[in-house]
């Protein structure tokens, strides 16, 4: 293993495929070009990126095209509409016709959506071929490209068609967040509330010391932060490979956040925000029941901090169609994560329906007050 400096770290997801080191830090790229260097010998890499990633970062990743034998670029639309079927498909044919083989290897270097997109072309093409994610979002970075999860949306649903591949490494290069608008982070930065709040309580306390500097895309501030959110992610999907049981932890302020996102057309609110709004609500479910003031003081406190921007005006019954249709939903119905102690979540089930109606018309009314 080579040797990293101080501020870069090498974790570790064991998973049923096999092991991939995921490396954060301030120059990652750097220190894992040799890796990637030995990995890419010889065969024709594919990178799959957006002109602006490319545009901004390209030269992080151009020094490791002299050991591949073949180095080809592909690039694809920025944001959500790169995962569609169509994408996917345009891949796949743009690396056959390439003379992509079982043994070519694919880089993801871009977003989550670079990623999913990334990942899942990797997974198929000839039934699968190994991949890196090289994430370039502090979304990304903390989540999304941790766990083996890639897809694409199809038009009735986001993320309906896919499979878990795992990367062969994730490379974390905390450096490039340094061009991140501040929206994106801020998105980024509510998943690593969610994770320290139910997952890492000492993580908590540094987003406490220190959001604003984080904020403001301080990489090396970033680096310990992404580190901790990532070994978060990392535990819980050791713990839960498959989504069973402890990985929906993850999905604290999702319901109601996917459900804010779905209602406003998946336009005006990035992901991120929309799941601030839903940790906001949740933690009043959570409120009554059990879960002690000051943890919900607190949590509330730090989501206000991101200054989240104004929710859009909803009608609580669009909402709860949208949870209901909501793919986490089971057949006996929703089940909400909550926080019951600051560091700690749980699964609650049988939520009454009248209590979620109640709740959303008097949160709608004021998102950002935690009633007495
Ligand atoms: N697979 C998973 O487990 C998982 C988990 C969470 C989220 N996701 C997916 O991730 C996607 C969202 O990812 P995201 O939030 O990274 O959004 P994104 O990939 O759409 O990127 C957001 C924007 O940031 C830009 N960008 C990327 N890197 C940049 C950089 N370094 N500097 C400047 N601009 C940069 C992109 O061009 C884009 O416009 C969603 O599709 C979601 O479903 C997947
Ligand atoms: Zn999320």
């Amino acid at each position: 293993m080579p040797p990293f400096g101080d501020d870069i770290s090498r974790l570790i997801l064991d998973h049923p495929d096999g092991v991939t080191p995921v490396l954060v830090g301030e120059d990652a790229l750097v220190a894992a070009r040799p890796e990637l260097a030995a990995w890419l010998a010889g065969r024709t890499a594919f990178v799959v990126t957006t002109a602006r990633v490319w545009a901004l970062h390209g030269d992080r990743l151009e020094p490791l095209s002299r050991s591949a034998a073949r180095w080809v670029v592909l690039e694809v639309e920025d944001g959500e509409e790169a995962k569609s079927v169509e994408s996917a498909e345009r891949l796949w044919n743009e690396m056959l016709a390439a003379g992509g083989k079982r043994d070519s290897r694919l880089l993801a270097f871009g977003g989550g959506s670079v990623g999913d997109l990334g990942g899942f072309a990797a997974g198929c093409f000839l039934r699968g071929i190994e991949f890196v994610q090289v994430p370039t979002t502090l979304l990304a970075q903390v989540d999304a490209s941790i766990g083996g999860k890639t897809g694409v949306d199809l038009p009735g649903g986001k993320n309906t068609v896919g499979l878990f591949h795992h990367p062969r490494w994730v490379v974390s290069d905390t450096s490039v967040l340094a061009t991140l608008p501040r929206e994106e982070l801020r998105s980024g930065m509510v998943e690593v509330v969610k994770m320290a709040a139910l997952l890492d309580p000492d993580l908590f306390v540094r987003l406490e010391e220190r959001m604003e500097t984080l904020l403001a895309g301080d990489p090396a501030a970033l680096g310990p932060v992404v580190t901790a959110a990532a070994a978060a992610k990392i535990g819980v999907v050791e713990r839960d490979p498959t989504e069973q049981g402890d990985r929906r932890l993850l999905n604290f302020g999702h319901t109601l956040g996917h459900a804010v996102e779905s209602a406003c057309g998946y336009t005006g609110l990035r992901h991120g925000e929309a799941v601030g709004y839903g940790i906001l609500f949740a933690l009043r479910l959570a409120l009554s029941r059990g879960l002690d003031r000051p943890s919900a003081e607190r949590i509330h406190a730090l989501i206000l901090r991101l200054r989240l921007p104004p929710l859009p005006e909803l009608d609580p019954e669009t909402l709860l169609a949208a949870m209901a249709r909501d793919k986490k939903a089971l057949e006996s119905g929703l089940v909400w994560v909550l926080p019951r102690t600051l560091g700690e979540g749980w699964m609650v089930d049988g939520v009454p329906s009248h209590e979620v109606q109640a709740g959303l018309r008097a949160f709608l009314h004021s998102p950002f007050t935690l009633p007495a």
